[in-house]
């Protein structure tokens, strides 16, 4: 059986674990956190509270093309790390940490940069920045840059800004006891929206309000993952594709008295992709949206659907670990990484977090490229 499938929502939708009864009887047109406050909220940033309205709908999502700026990049970064900042890595692998540039001020060949350093780190933590504290429509300029800007299906959003896409939650020592009822661990590993048929790539996502110990981000190398695999394995992979769906995300949220801002949809991608810019081969399945492997019987399917994601799942040894602090934002290729939030404390800090999502190219594979002939290429 494919693990993680069924209880794999919380981190994706932003629906609170604790709805006011009030309000979802009551089934406004519009829910805002803010009033649920008492209309004085306690957040950093207010301005960023979630709004949920009922009334908001959005068509299917039309095809593009999306050009990478990667690959116009100068690999030397020389315009996105000057002398004066500094670069460090996380692990061999996976993760780098930068500080001394603030992201805001970055020229279009730094952008490029930015755009081919995170496609070779895989997520890179920027400190010390000042994007909270831009005007939202001014962080989504920048994030528009990497791409056409995904609306989530099921997110709540500041009010105004559909393009933002929020985490909220207070977790104090109930809520905590309730989210783990049914189940051992907060770990959910997903890539986000890989169900839409050209899911995100340089993706942001920078942090307003956070606890002071506890809710840390994972994320794990689907690239490394992909490569510790044997040839034999590698190569059967080649070639098949799996059906991600965004349904039972949707269902989630209208269970749980939220929105459904688009008509779900399912798409089918390969098991193995590759980036545009680094040529690389990743794993792309994730516990959080892939379902089956398409042309498998169903035993076969959750066979080895279960060993991949238990494989990337327990690859602690390609994995990076970011610490939330003031001001940082964390910025991932979502084609070459999937993560989780660790939902770890009890003290009811309030932990807010804003993502702005870039929609990349359709995901492609490329053949089977035997070891041998790797080596000697
Ligand atoms: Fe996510």
């Amino acid at each position: 059986m494919a693990p993680s499938i069924a209880e794999s929502f919380a981190v994706e939708v932003v629906v609170p674990a604790k709805v006011n009864p009030q309000v979802s009887v009551n089934k406004p047109k519009v829910r805002r956190i803010i009033e649920e406050e008492g209309g004085k909220s306690t957040a950093t940033y207010p301005q960023y509270l979630p709004v949920w309205d009922h009334s908001e709908k959005y068509p299917p999502l039309e095809p593009f093309t999306h050009i990478d700026h990667g690959k116009d990049a100068d690999p030397s970064f020389k315009d996105l790390l000057p002398a004066e900042s500094q670069i460090k890595k996380l692990t061999p692998t996976i993760g780098s940490e930068v500080t001394g540039v603030q992201l805001s001020k970055l020229t279009a060949a730094g952008k490029d940069q930015l755009a081919l350093l995170v496609a070779q780190r895989k997520v890179v933590a920027f400190r010390d920045q000042d994007f909270a504290d831009l005007p939202i429509q001014e962080a989504l300029d920048f994030g528009g840059y990497f791409g056409r800007h995904h609306i989530h299906p099921t997110s709540g959003a500041p009010e105004g800004y559909p393009e933002i896409h929020l985490v909220h939650r207070n977790n104090n020592a109930w809520e905590y006891d309730e989210y783990l009822a049914a189940k051992n661990s907060s770990v959910s590993w997903h890539s986000d929206v890989t169900y839409e048929q050209q899911p995100p790539g340089t993706t942001f996502l920078y942090l307003l309000d956070g606890p002071e110990v506890g809710g840390d981000t994972i994320f794990v190398n689907q690239v490394e993952a992909y490569n510790r695999l044997s040839p034999a394995i590698k190569e059967r992979l080649h070639g098949l594709k799996a059906v991600h769906s965004g349904f039972e995300q949707a269902e989630n949220s209208l269970k749980r008295g939220g929105v459904d801002r688009r008509d779900p949809v399912k798409n089918e991608h390969p098991i193995v992709r590759t980036h545009p810019v680094t040529g690389e081969k990743a794993l792309f399945v994730n516990g959080g949206f892939t379902r089956s492997i398409v042309g498998l019987k169903t035993e076969e399917s959750d066979a080895l659907l279960g060993f991949l994601l238990a494989h990337v799942g327990r690859g602690i040894d390609y994995q990076a670990r970011i610490r939330w602090a003031p001001k940082t934002v964390v910025i991932w290729d979502n084609r070459v990484t999937a993560h989780s939030a660790i939902i770890d404390w009890t003290t009811g800090e309030r932990r807010h977090l804003a993502r702005i999502t870039p929609q990349a190219e359709r995901p492609f594979e490329t053949p089977y490229v035997p070891e041998g002939d790797k080596l000697s290429a």
